[in-house]
Formats: C-alpha cells, structure tokens, sequence
C-alpha cells in the first residue's frame, strides 16, 4: 500500500525510513528474489543512539519496502554495523534440512562497559534467521570474536572465499583492518592486519569492505574500501579504496597512494552487497549523509537517506586501474517522459529545465562534453535558492556548491556545510561522460563514467525546479534528460 510519504526533502528514488535516525547500511545481502538492506538505525528518537538494525527488502534494489526492526539491543550491547550472508552449505550448523541460514554478524557495542571505562567496549557477534531475514535469533554464545584490546573495534563485513572454502571477515580497529577466517562462522582465526602506515589517516577507520572487482578485460582484482571519519577530502566522513592482491591470509595494495570512492561530503558507510545473482557487477550503497552534520539536517519526521545503489568497475586512468562507480542501471525504470537532445548549443545559459514536462526537482541527466572545458549545472527555485555542479578547467576540478542551497545554517559553520566541495578530475580523456542524479534533496554526479563522483544533500526553501547548463561556447553532442516518478506518494 502507498505510504503517506510526502514531506519536504523526502526522496522518491533513495530509500529513507518511515521515521526516526538512520545511518550506515548494514547486512548486504541478496537470497531468494530479495535485496535485503539493514541499517543502523534509532527507532525511538530523531539522532544517533539505541542503535538497531532496521531492515528494508527490495526486489530490483530501486523500489523498497520497509520491514520490521530486524535485531535489538541486548545485554552485550547495542547493535552496530556488520554484515550478514547465506551460509547455503549449513556451514554453521545453524540451519535446518533444506533450511540454509541466513547469518548476520554484527559489532555489540556496550555502553555499560564505556561508562566503565573499560577498553573491550565492542565485540562482534552473530544472529541468524531461518525464514529469508524476517526473524532472527542472537546466537546463545555471543561474542564470537572478542576485542584485541582496541576500543575501536567494529563492523565486520563477511564473505566466501571459495580458493580457500573458508569464510573471511575484514573489522575496522581504529586505524587498520583486520582480517580474520572461519570455517563455520562461529570460530575465527586471526589472519593479517592492513593499512597502519598506508592510505589516509585523518579519522577512524570504519567499515571495511574486501570485495573483487572487475577490470575493462573481465579480469578480477581485489579491493578494499575503508570508511573514514573525519579526515574526508571535502572535511568529515568519506570512503577511500585500495586495489591490490589478497592471498587467503593478507591484502597487498598494487596502487600507490590514497584514493577516494566519492568526493562528494555524503556519501559514508558504503559497502557492498554478497551473493548477488551470477553475472552482476558489484553494488554498493551508502549512507547519503556526514557525522558532521547528520544529526542536524532539517527533515522530519526521518533523518537520512541511502544514496542510489552504484556499481564497481576498475578503469584505467593516468596509466593507474582506478574505481569506477555508476548508477544501477534499474534507476530508468523510473523516468517520465526521457528525451534525448543532439548538438546542443550553449553559449551563456541554455535552459534544459524547459524541456521537463513536469518538473519537480527530481531528474536524471546524462551529458557527453566533447572536450574537458568549464561548465555548470545550476538548480534553483524562485526563492533564490541554488546548487551549482560543474567543472573548472583551470584547477582540473569538478566541484559541488551548496553555499546557498537554502537552510546551510542547522550545524555550526566549522561543521563545513555551506562549503564548496572539489574533486580532483582523474580521466585525462578529452570527452566527460557526465550522470546527475537529483532527487529533491540530493545530487549525485558521475562524472568520467564515475572515475571521480560526488554526493551531496541540500535543504532549499522550495524545490529547485530549473535547470540551466551554463558555459561559453560548447556544443554538447548529446544530451539525456527525464523526469523521475514518484512511487511513495
Ligand atoms: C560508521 C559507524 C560505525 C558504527 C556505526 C554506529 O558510521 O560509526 O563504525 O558501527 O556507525 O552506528
């Protein structure tokens, strides 16, 4: 049934809750016909705390349906990130003939030991369902890996590793990751530490992720995203990824240097979904949000969105193999009334809002600019209230200004809201494949078919219902535009 899914700033194609706090996704995992998505979530209040595990289910991860709160605190702790799979070969013995276990596993985080002061606040443990993730049970031994001594110590993301039939978990521990395996995801065996002295290292390092991803030629290579917070290029959360070699036991990075999955101030949390069905590409999903400001955004009754599901890719770019994400393609699904435009002519400002039938402040766009030269995109309503994305062909630099988007002011300047946002270009082609998304209060761009991406979030008084392409003398060769539907009324 439709739900009353109406307010200001509330998304139609990002899944947000009904109500009340959410942030990380969480047990990313396909079985049976359905995307499962979890998050943190506070089913309670508004912000961040009595951390849950919510659920949504998803048949084409574009249209989502909430379920109920999936797994509640207990007396180990609240329940922070982790990940969940299907453990089709009973390895845990948890399942039942022809039942194979759906196994959650999970960070407890315990208040009651912080107030103590003690130092193994958090610990990773496992829940596990029968019935395709609609009820879960918390197994009777909990924790199943127990601190090492750093307080930071959290989100594991599980999956298969088929070469060596072993199960791999990568934990975030404050500033690395570390890998443990399982035969039966009950008993872990430490394998390997990661990343000390390597990548950035401006704030905690969270929700990590190893996961294969495919190169222009098909050809497999490992990569790790590590989450971290603050330290992000445009200030706060943000995801950086390392490509390399793992050997069942440890990652070994090829790329040299630190890199970054978005540039963009919101997208955090990202990680990728297990067991999707054969010939996908990797899919992973974010929390469309920052700590810096996350639990001060004007929305009500919910706090937060998911960005769009992205895929990976690996491209070659300045002789290096560099991530490459890109909208799922299902998103079309959802278009109204798509045109296609060739040649078209800009020289001052050209009006593409014109050619939405029906605009809303929610649309697709896909441009092809012949030659790197500057360019913007600049959102607005009547009231003023505007959002620029562009490209500057001085600095070689995308950039992201909200500066006066409407409401900047709900957190503390130093909070960075209302600053201008920069992503260095890394293709060094001479034609931008340029994706927007937007979607009421939201942008993403792919820009270089996503070798540099930036996420945004904005709050304007009214919706920001034109478009116009501004820049001197260019002529894009094709232009894509459509309108979005709105599916929760
Ligand atoms: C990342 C994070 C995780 C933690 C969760 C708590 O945003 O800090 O490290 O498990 O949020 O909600």
């Amino acid at each position: 049934a439709p739900r009353p899914y109406h307010e200001a700033y509330r998304p139609q194609f990002h899944f947000s809750p009904k109500e009340n706090w959410m942030n990380d996704p969480n047990g990313l995992v396909y079985e049976n016909g359905t995307y499962h998505l979890f998050f943190q979530q506070n089913p309670t209040a508004p912000v961040a705390g009595n951390i849950h595990w919510g659920h949504a289910t998803s048949p084409d991860l574009v249209h989502w349906q909430q379920q109920p709160t999936a797994l509640a605190p207990d007396s180990l702790g609240l329940i922070f990130s982790g990940s969940a799979v299907l453990d089709a070969q009973n390895t845990s013995g948890l399942g039942k003939p022809g039942q194979p276990p759906l196994v959650a596993l999970y960070t407890s985080h315990s208040e009651k030991r912080e107030k103590a002061g003690r130092p193994d606040v958090e610990n990773q443990s496992l829940a596990y369902s029968l019935d395709h993730g609609q009820t879960w049970q918390k197994y009777a031994q909990n924790p199943v890996v127990k601190n090492q001594g750093s307080r930071d110590f959290r989100d594991p993301k599980v999956s298969w590793y088929a070469p060596g039939n072993k199960w791999l978990m990568a934990l975030s521990a404050h500033d690395h990751v570390e890998f443990y395996s399982s035969k039966n995801l009950l008993a872990w065996t430490k394998e390997s530490d990661f990343g000390r002295a390597l990548g950035a290292h401006g704030g905690v390092w969270e929700c990590p992720d190893l996961l294969q991803v495919a190169d222009e030629q098909g050809q497999p290579h490992y990569v790790l995203i590590v989450n971290m917070n603050p330290g992000g290029p445009n200030s706060g959360s943000a995801t950086q990824y390392f490509v390399g070699e793992f050997d069942g036991h440890a990652f070994r990075p090829t790329l040299p240097g630190t890199h970054w999955l978005d540039y963009g101030p919101d997208n955090y949390a990202g990680v990728t979904w297990v067991n999707l069905p054969t010939g996908s590409s990797p899919t992973l999903i974010g929390w469309m949000s920052n700590w810096n400001y996350g639990q001060q955004v004007p929305t009500s009754p919910w706090r937060s969105a998911m960005t769009v599901p992205r895929t990976l890719h690996l491209r070659s770019a300045q002789g290096q193999l560099l991530l490459a994400s890109q909208p799922i393609a299902g998103l079309s699904k959802l278009t109204d009334n798509p045109i296609t435009l060739n040649n078209v002519a800009v020289d001052g400002r050209y009006d593409l809002g014109k050619h939405l039938t029906n605009p809303t402040g929610r649309f697709q766009l896909k441009l092809t600019v012949p030659e790197a030269k500057t360019w913007a995109l600049v959102l607005q309503n009547k009231a003023g209230d505007e959002v620029t994305i562009g490209y500057n062909q001085e600095r070689k630099a995308y950039y992201f200004d909200r500066s006066k988007s409407g409401n900047v002011g709900f957190a503390p300047a130093e909070k960075g809201f209302a600053q201008v946002a920069y992503a260095p270009r890394l293709s060094t082609g001479s034609t931008q494949e340029v994706t927007l998304l937007v979607d009421a209060a939201s942008a993403e761009l792919f820009a270089d078919g996503g070798l540099t991406c930036m996420t945004g979030i904005f709050f304007p008084s009214q919706p920001l219902t034109q478009l116009t392409l501004q820049a001197s003398r260019l002529t894009l060769p094709r232009v894509e535009l459509a309108g979005v539907r709105t599916i929760w009324k």
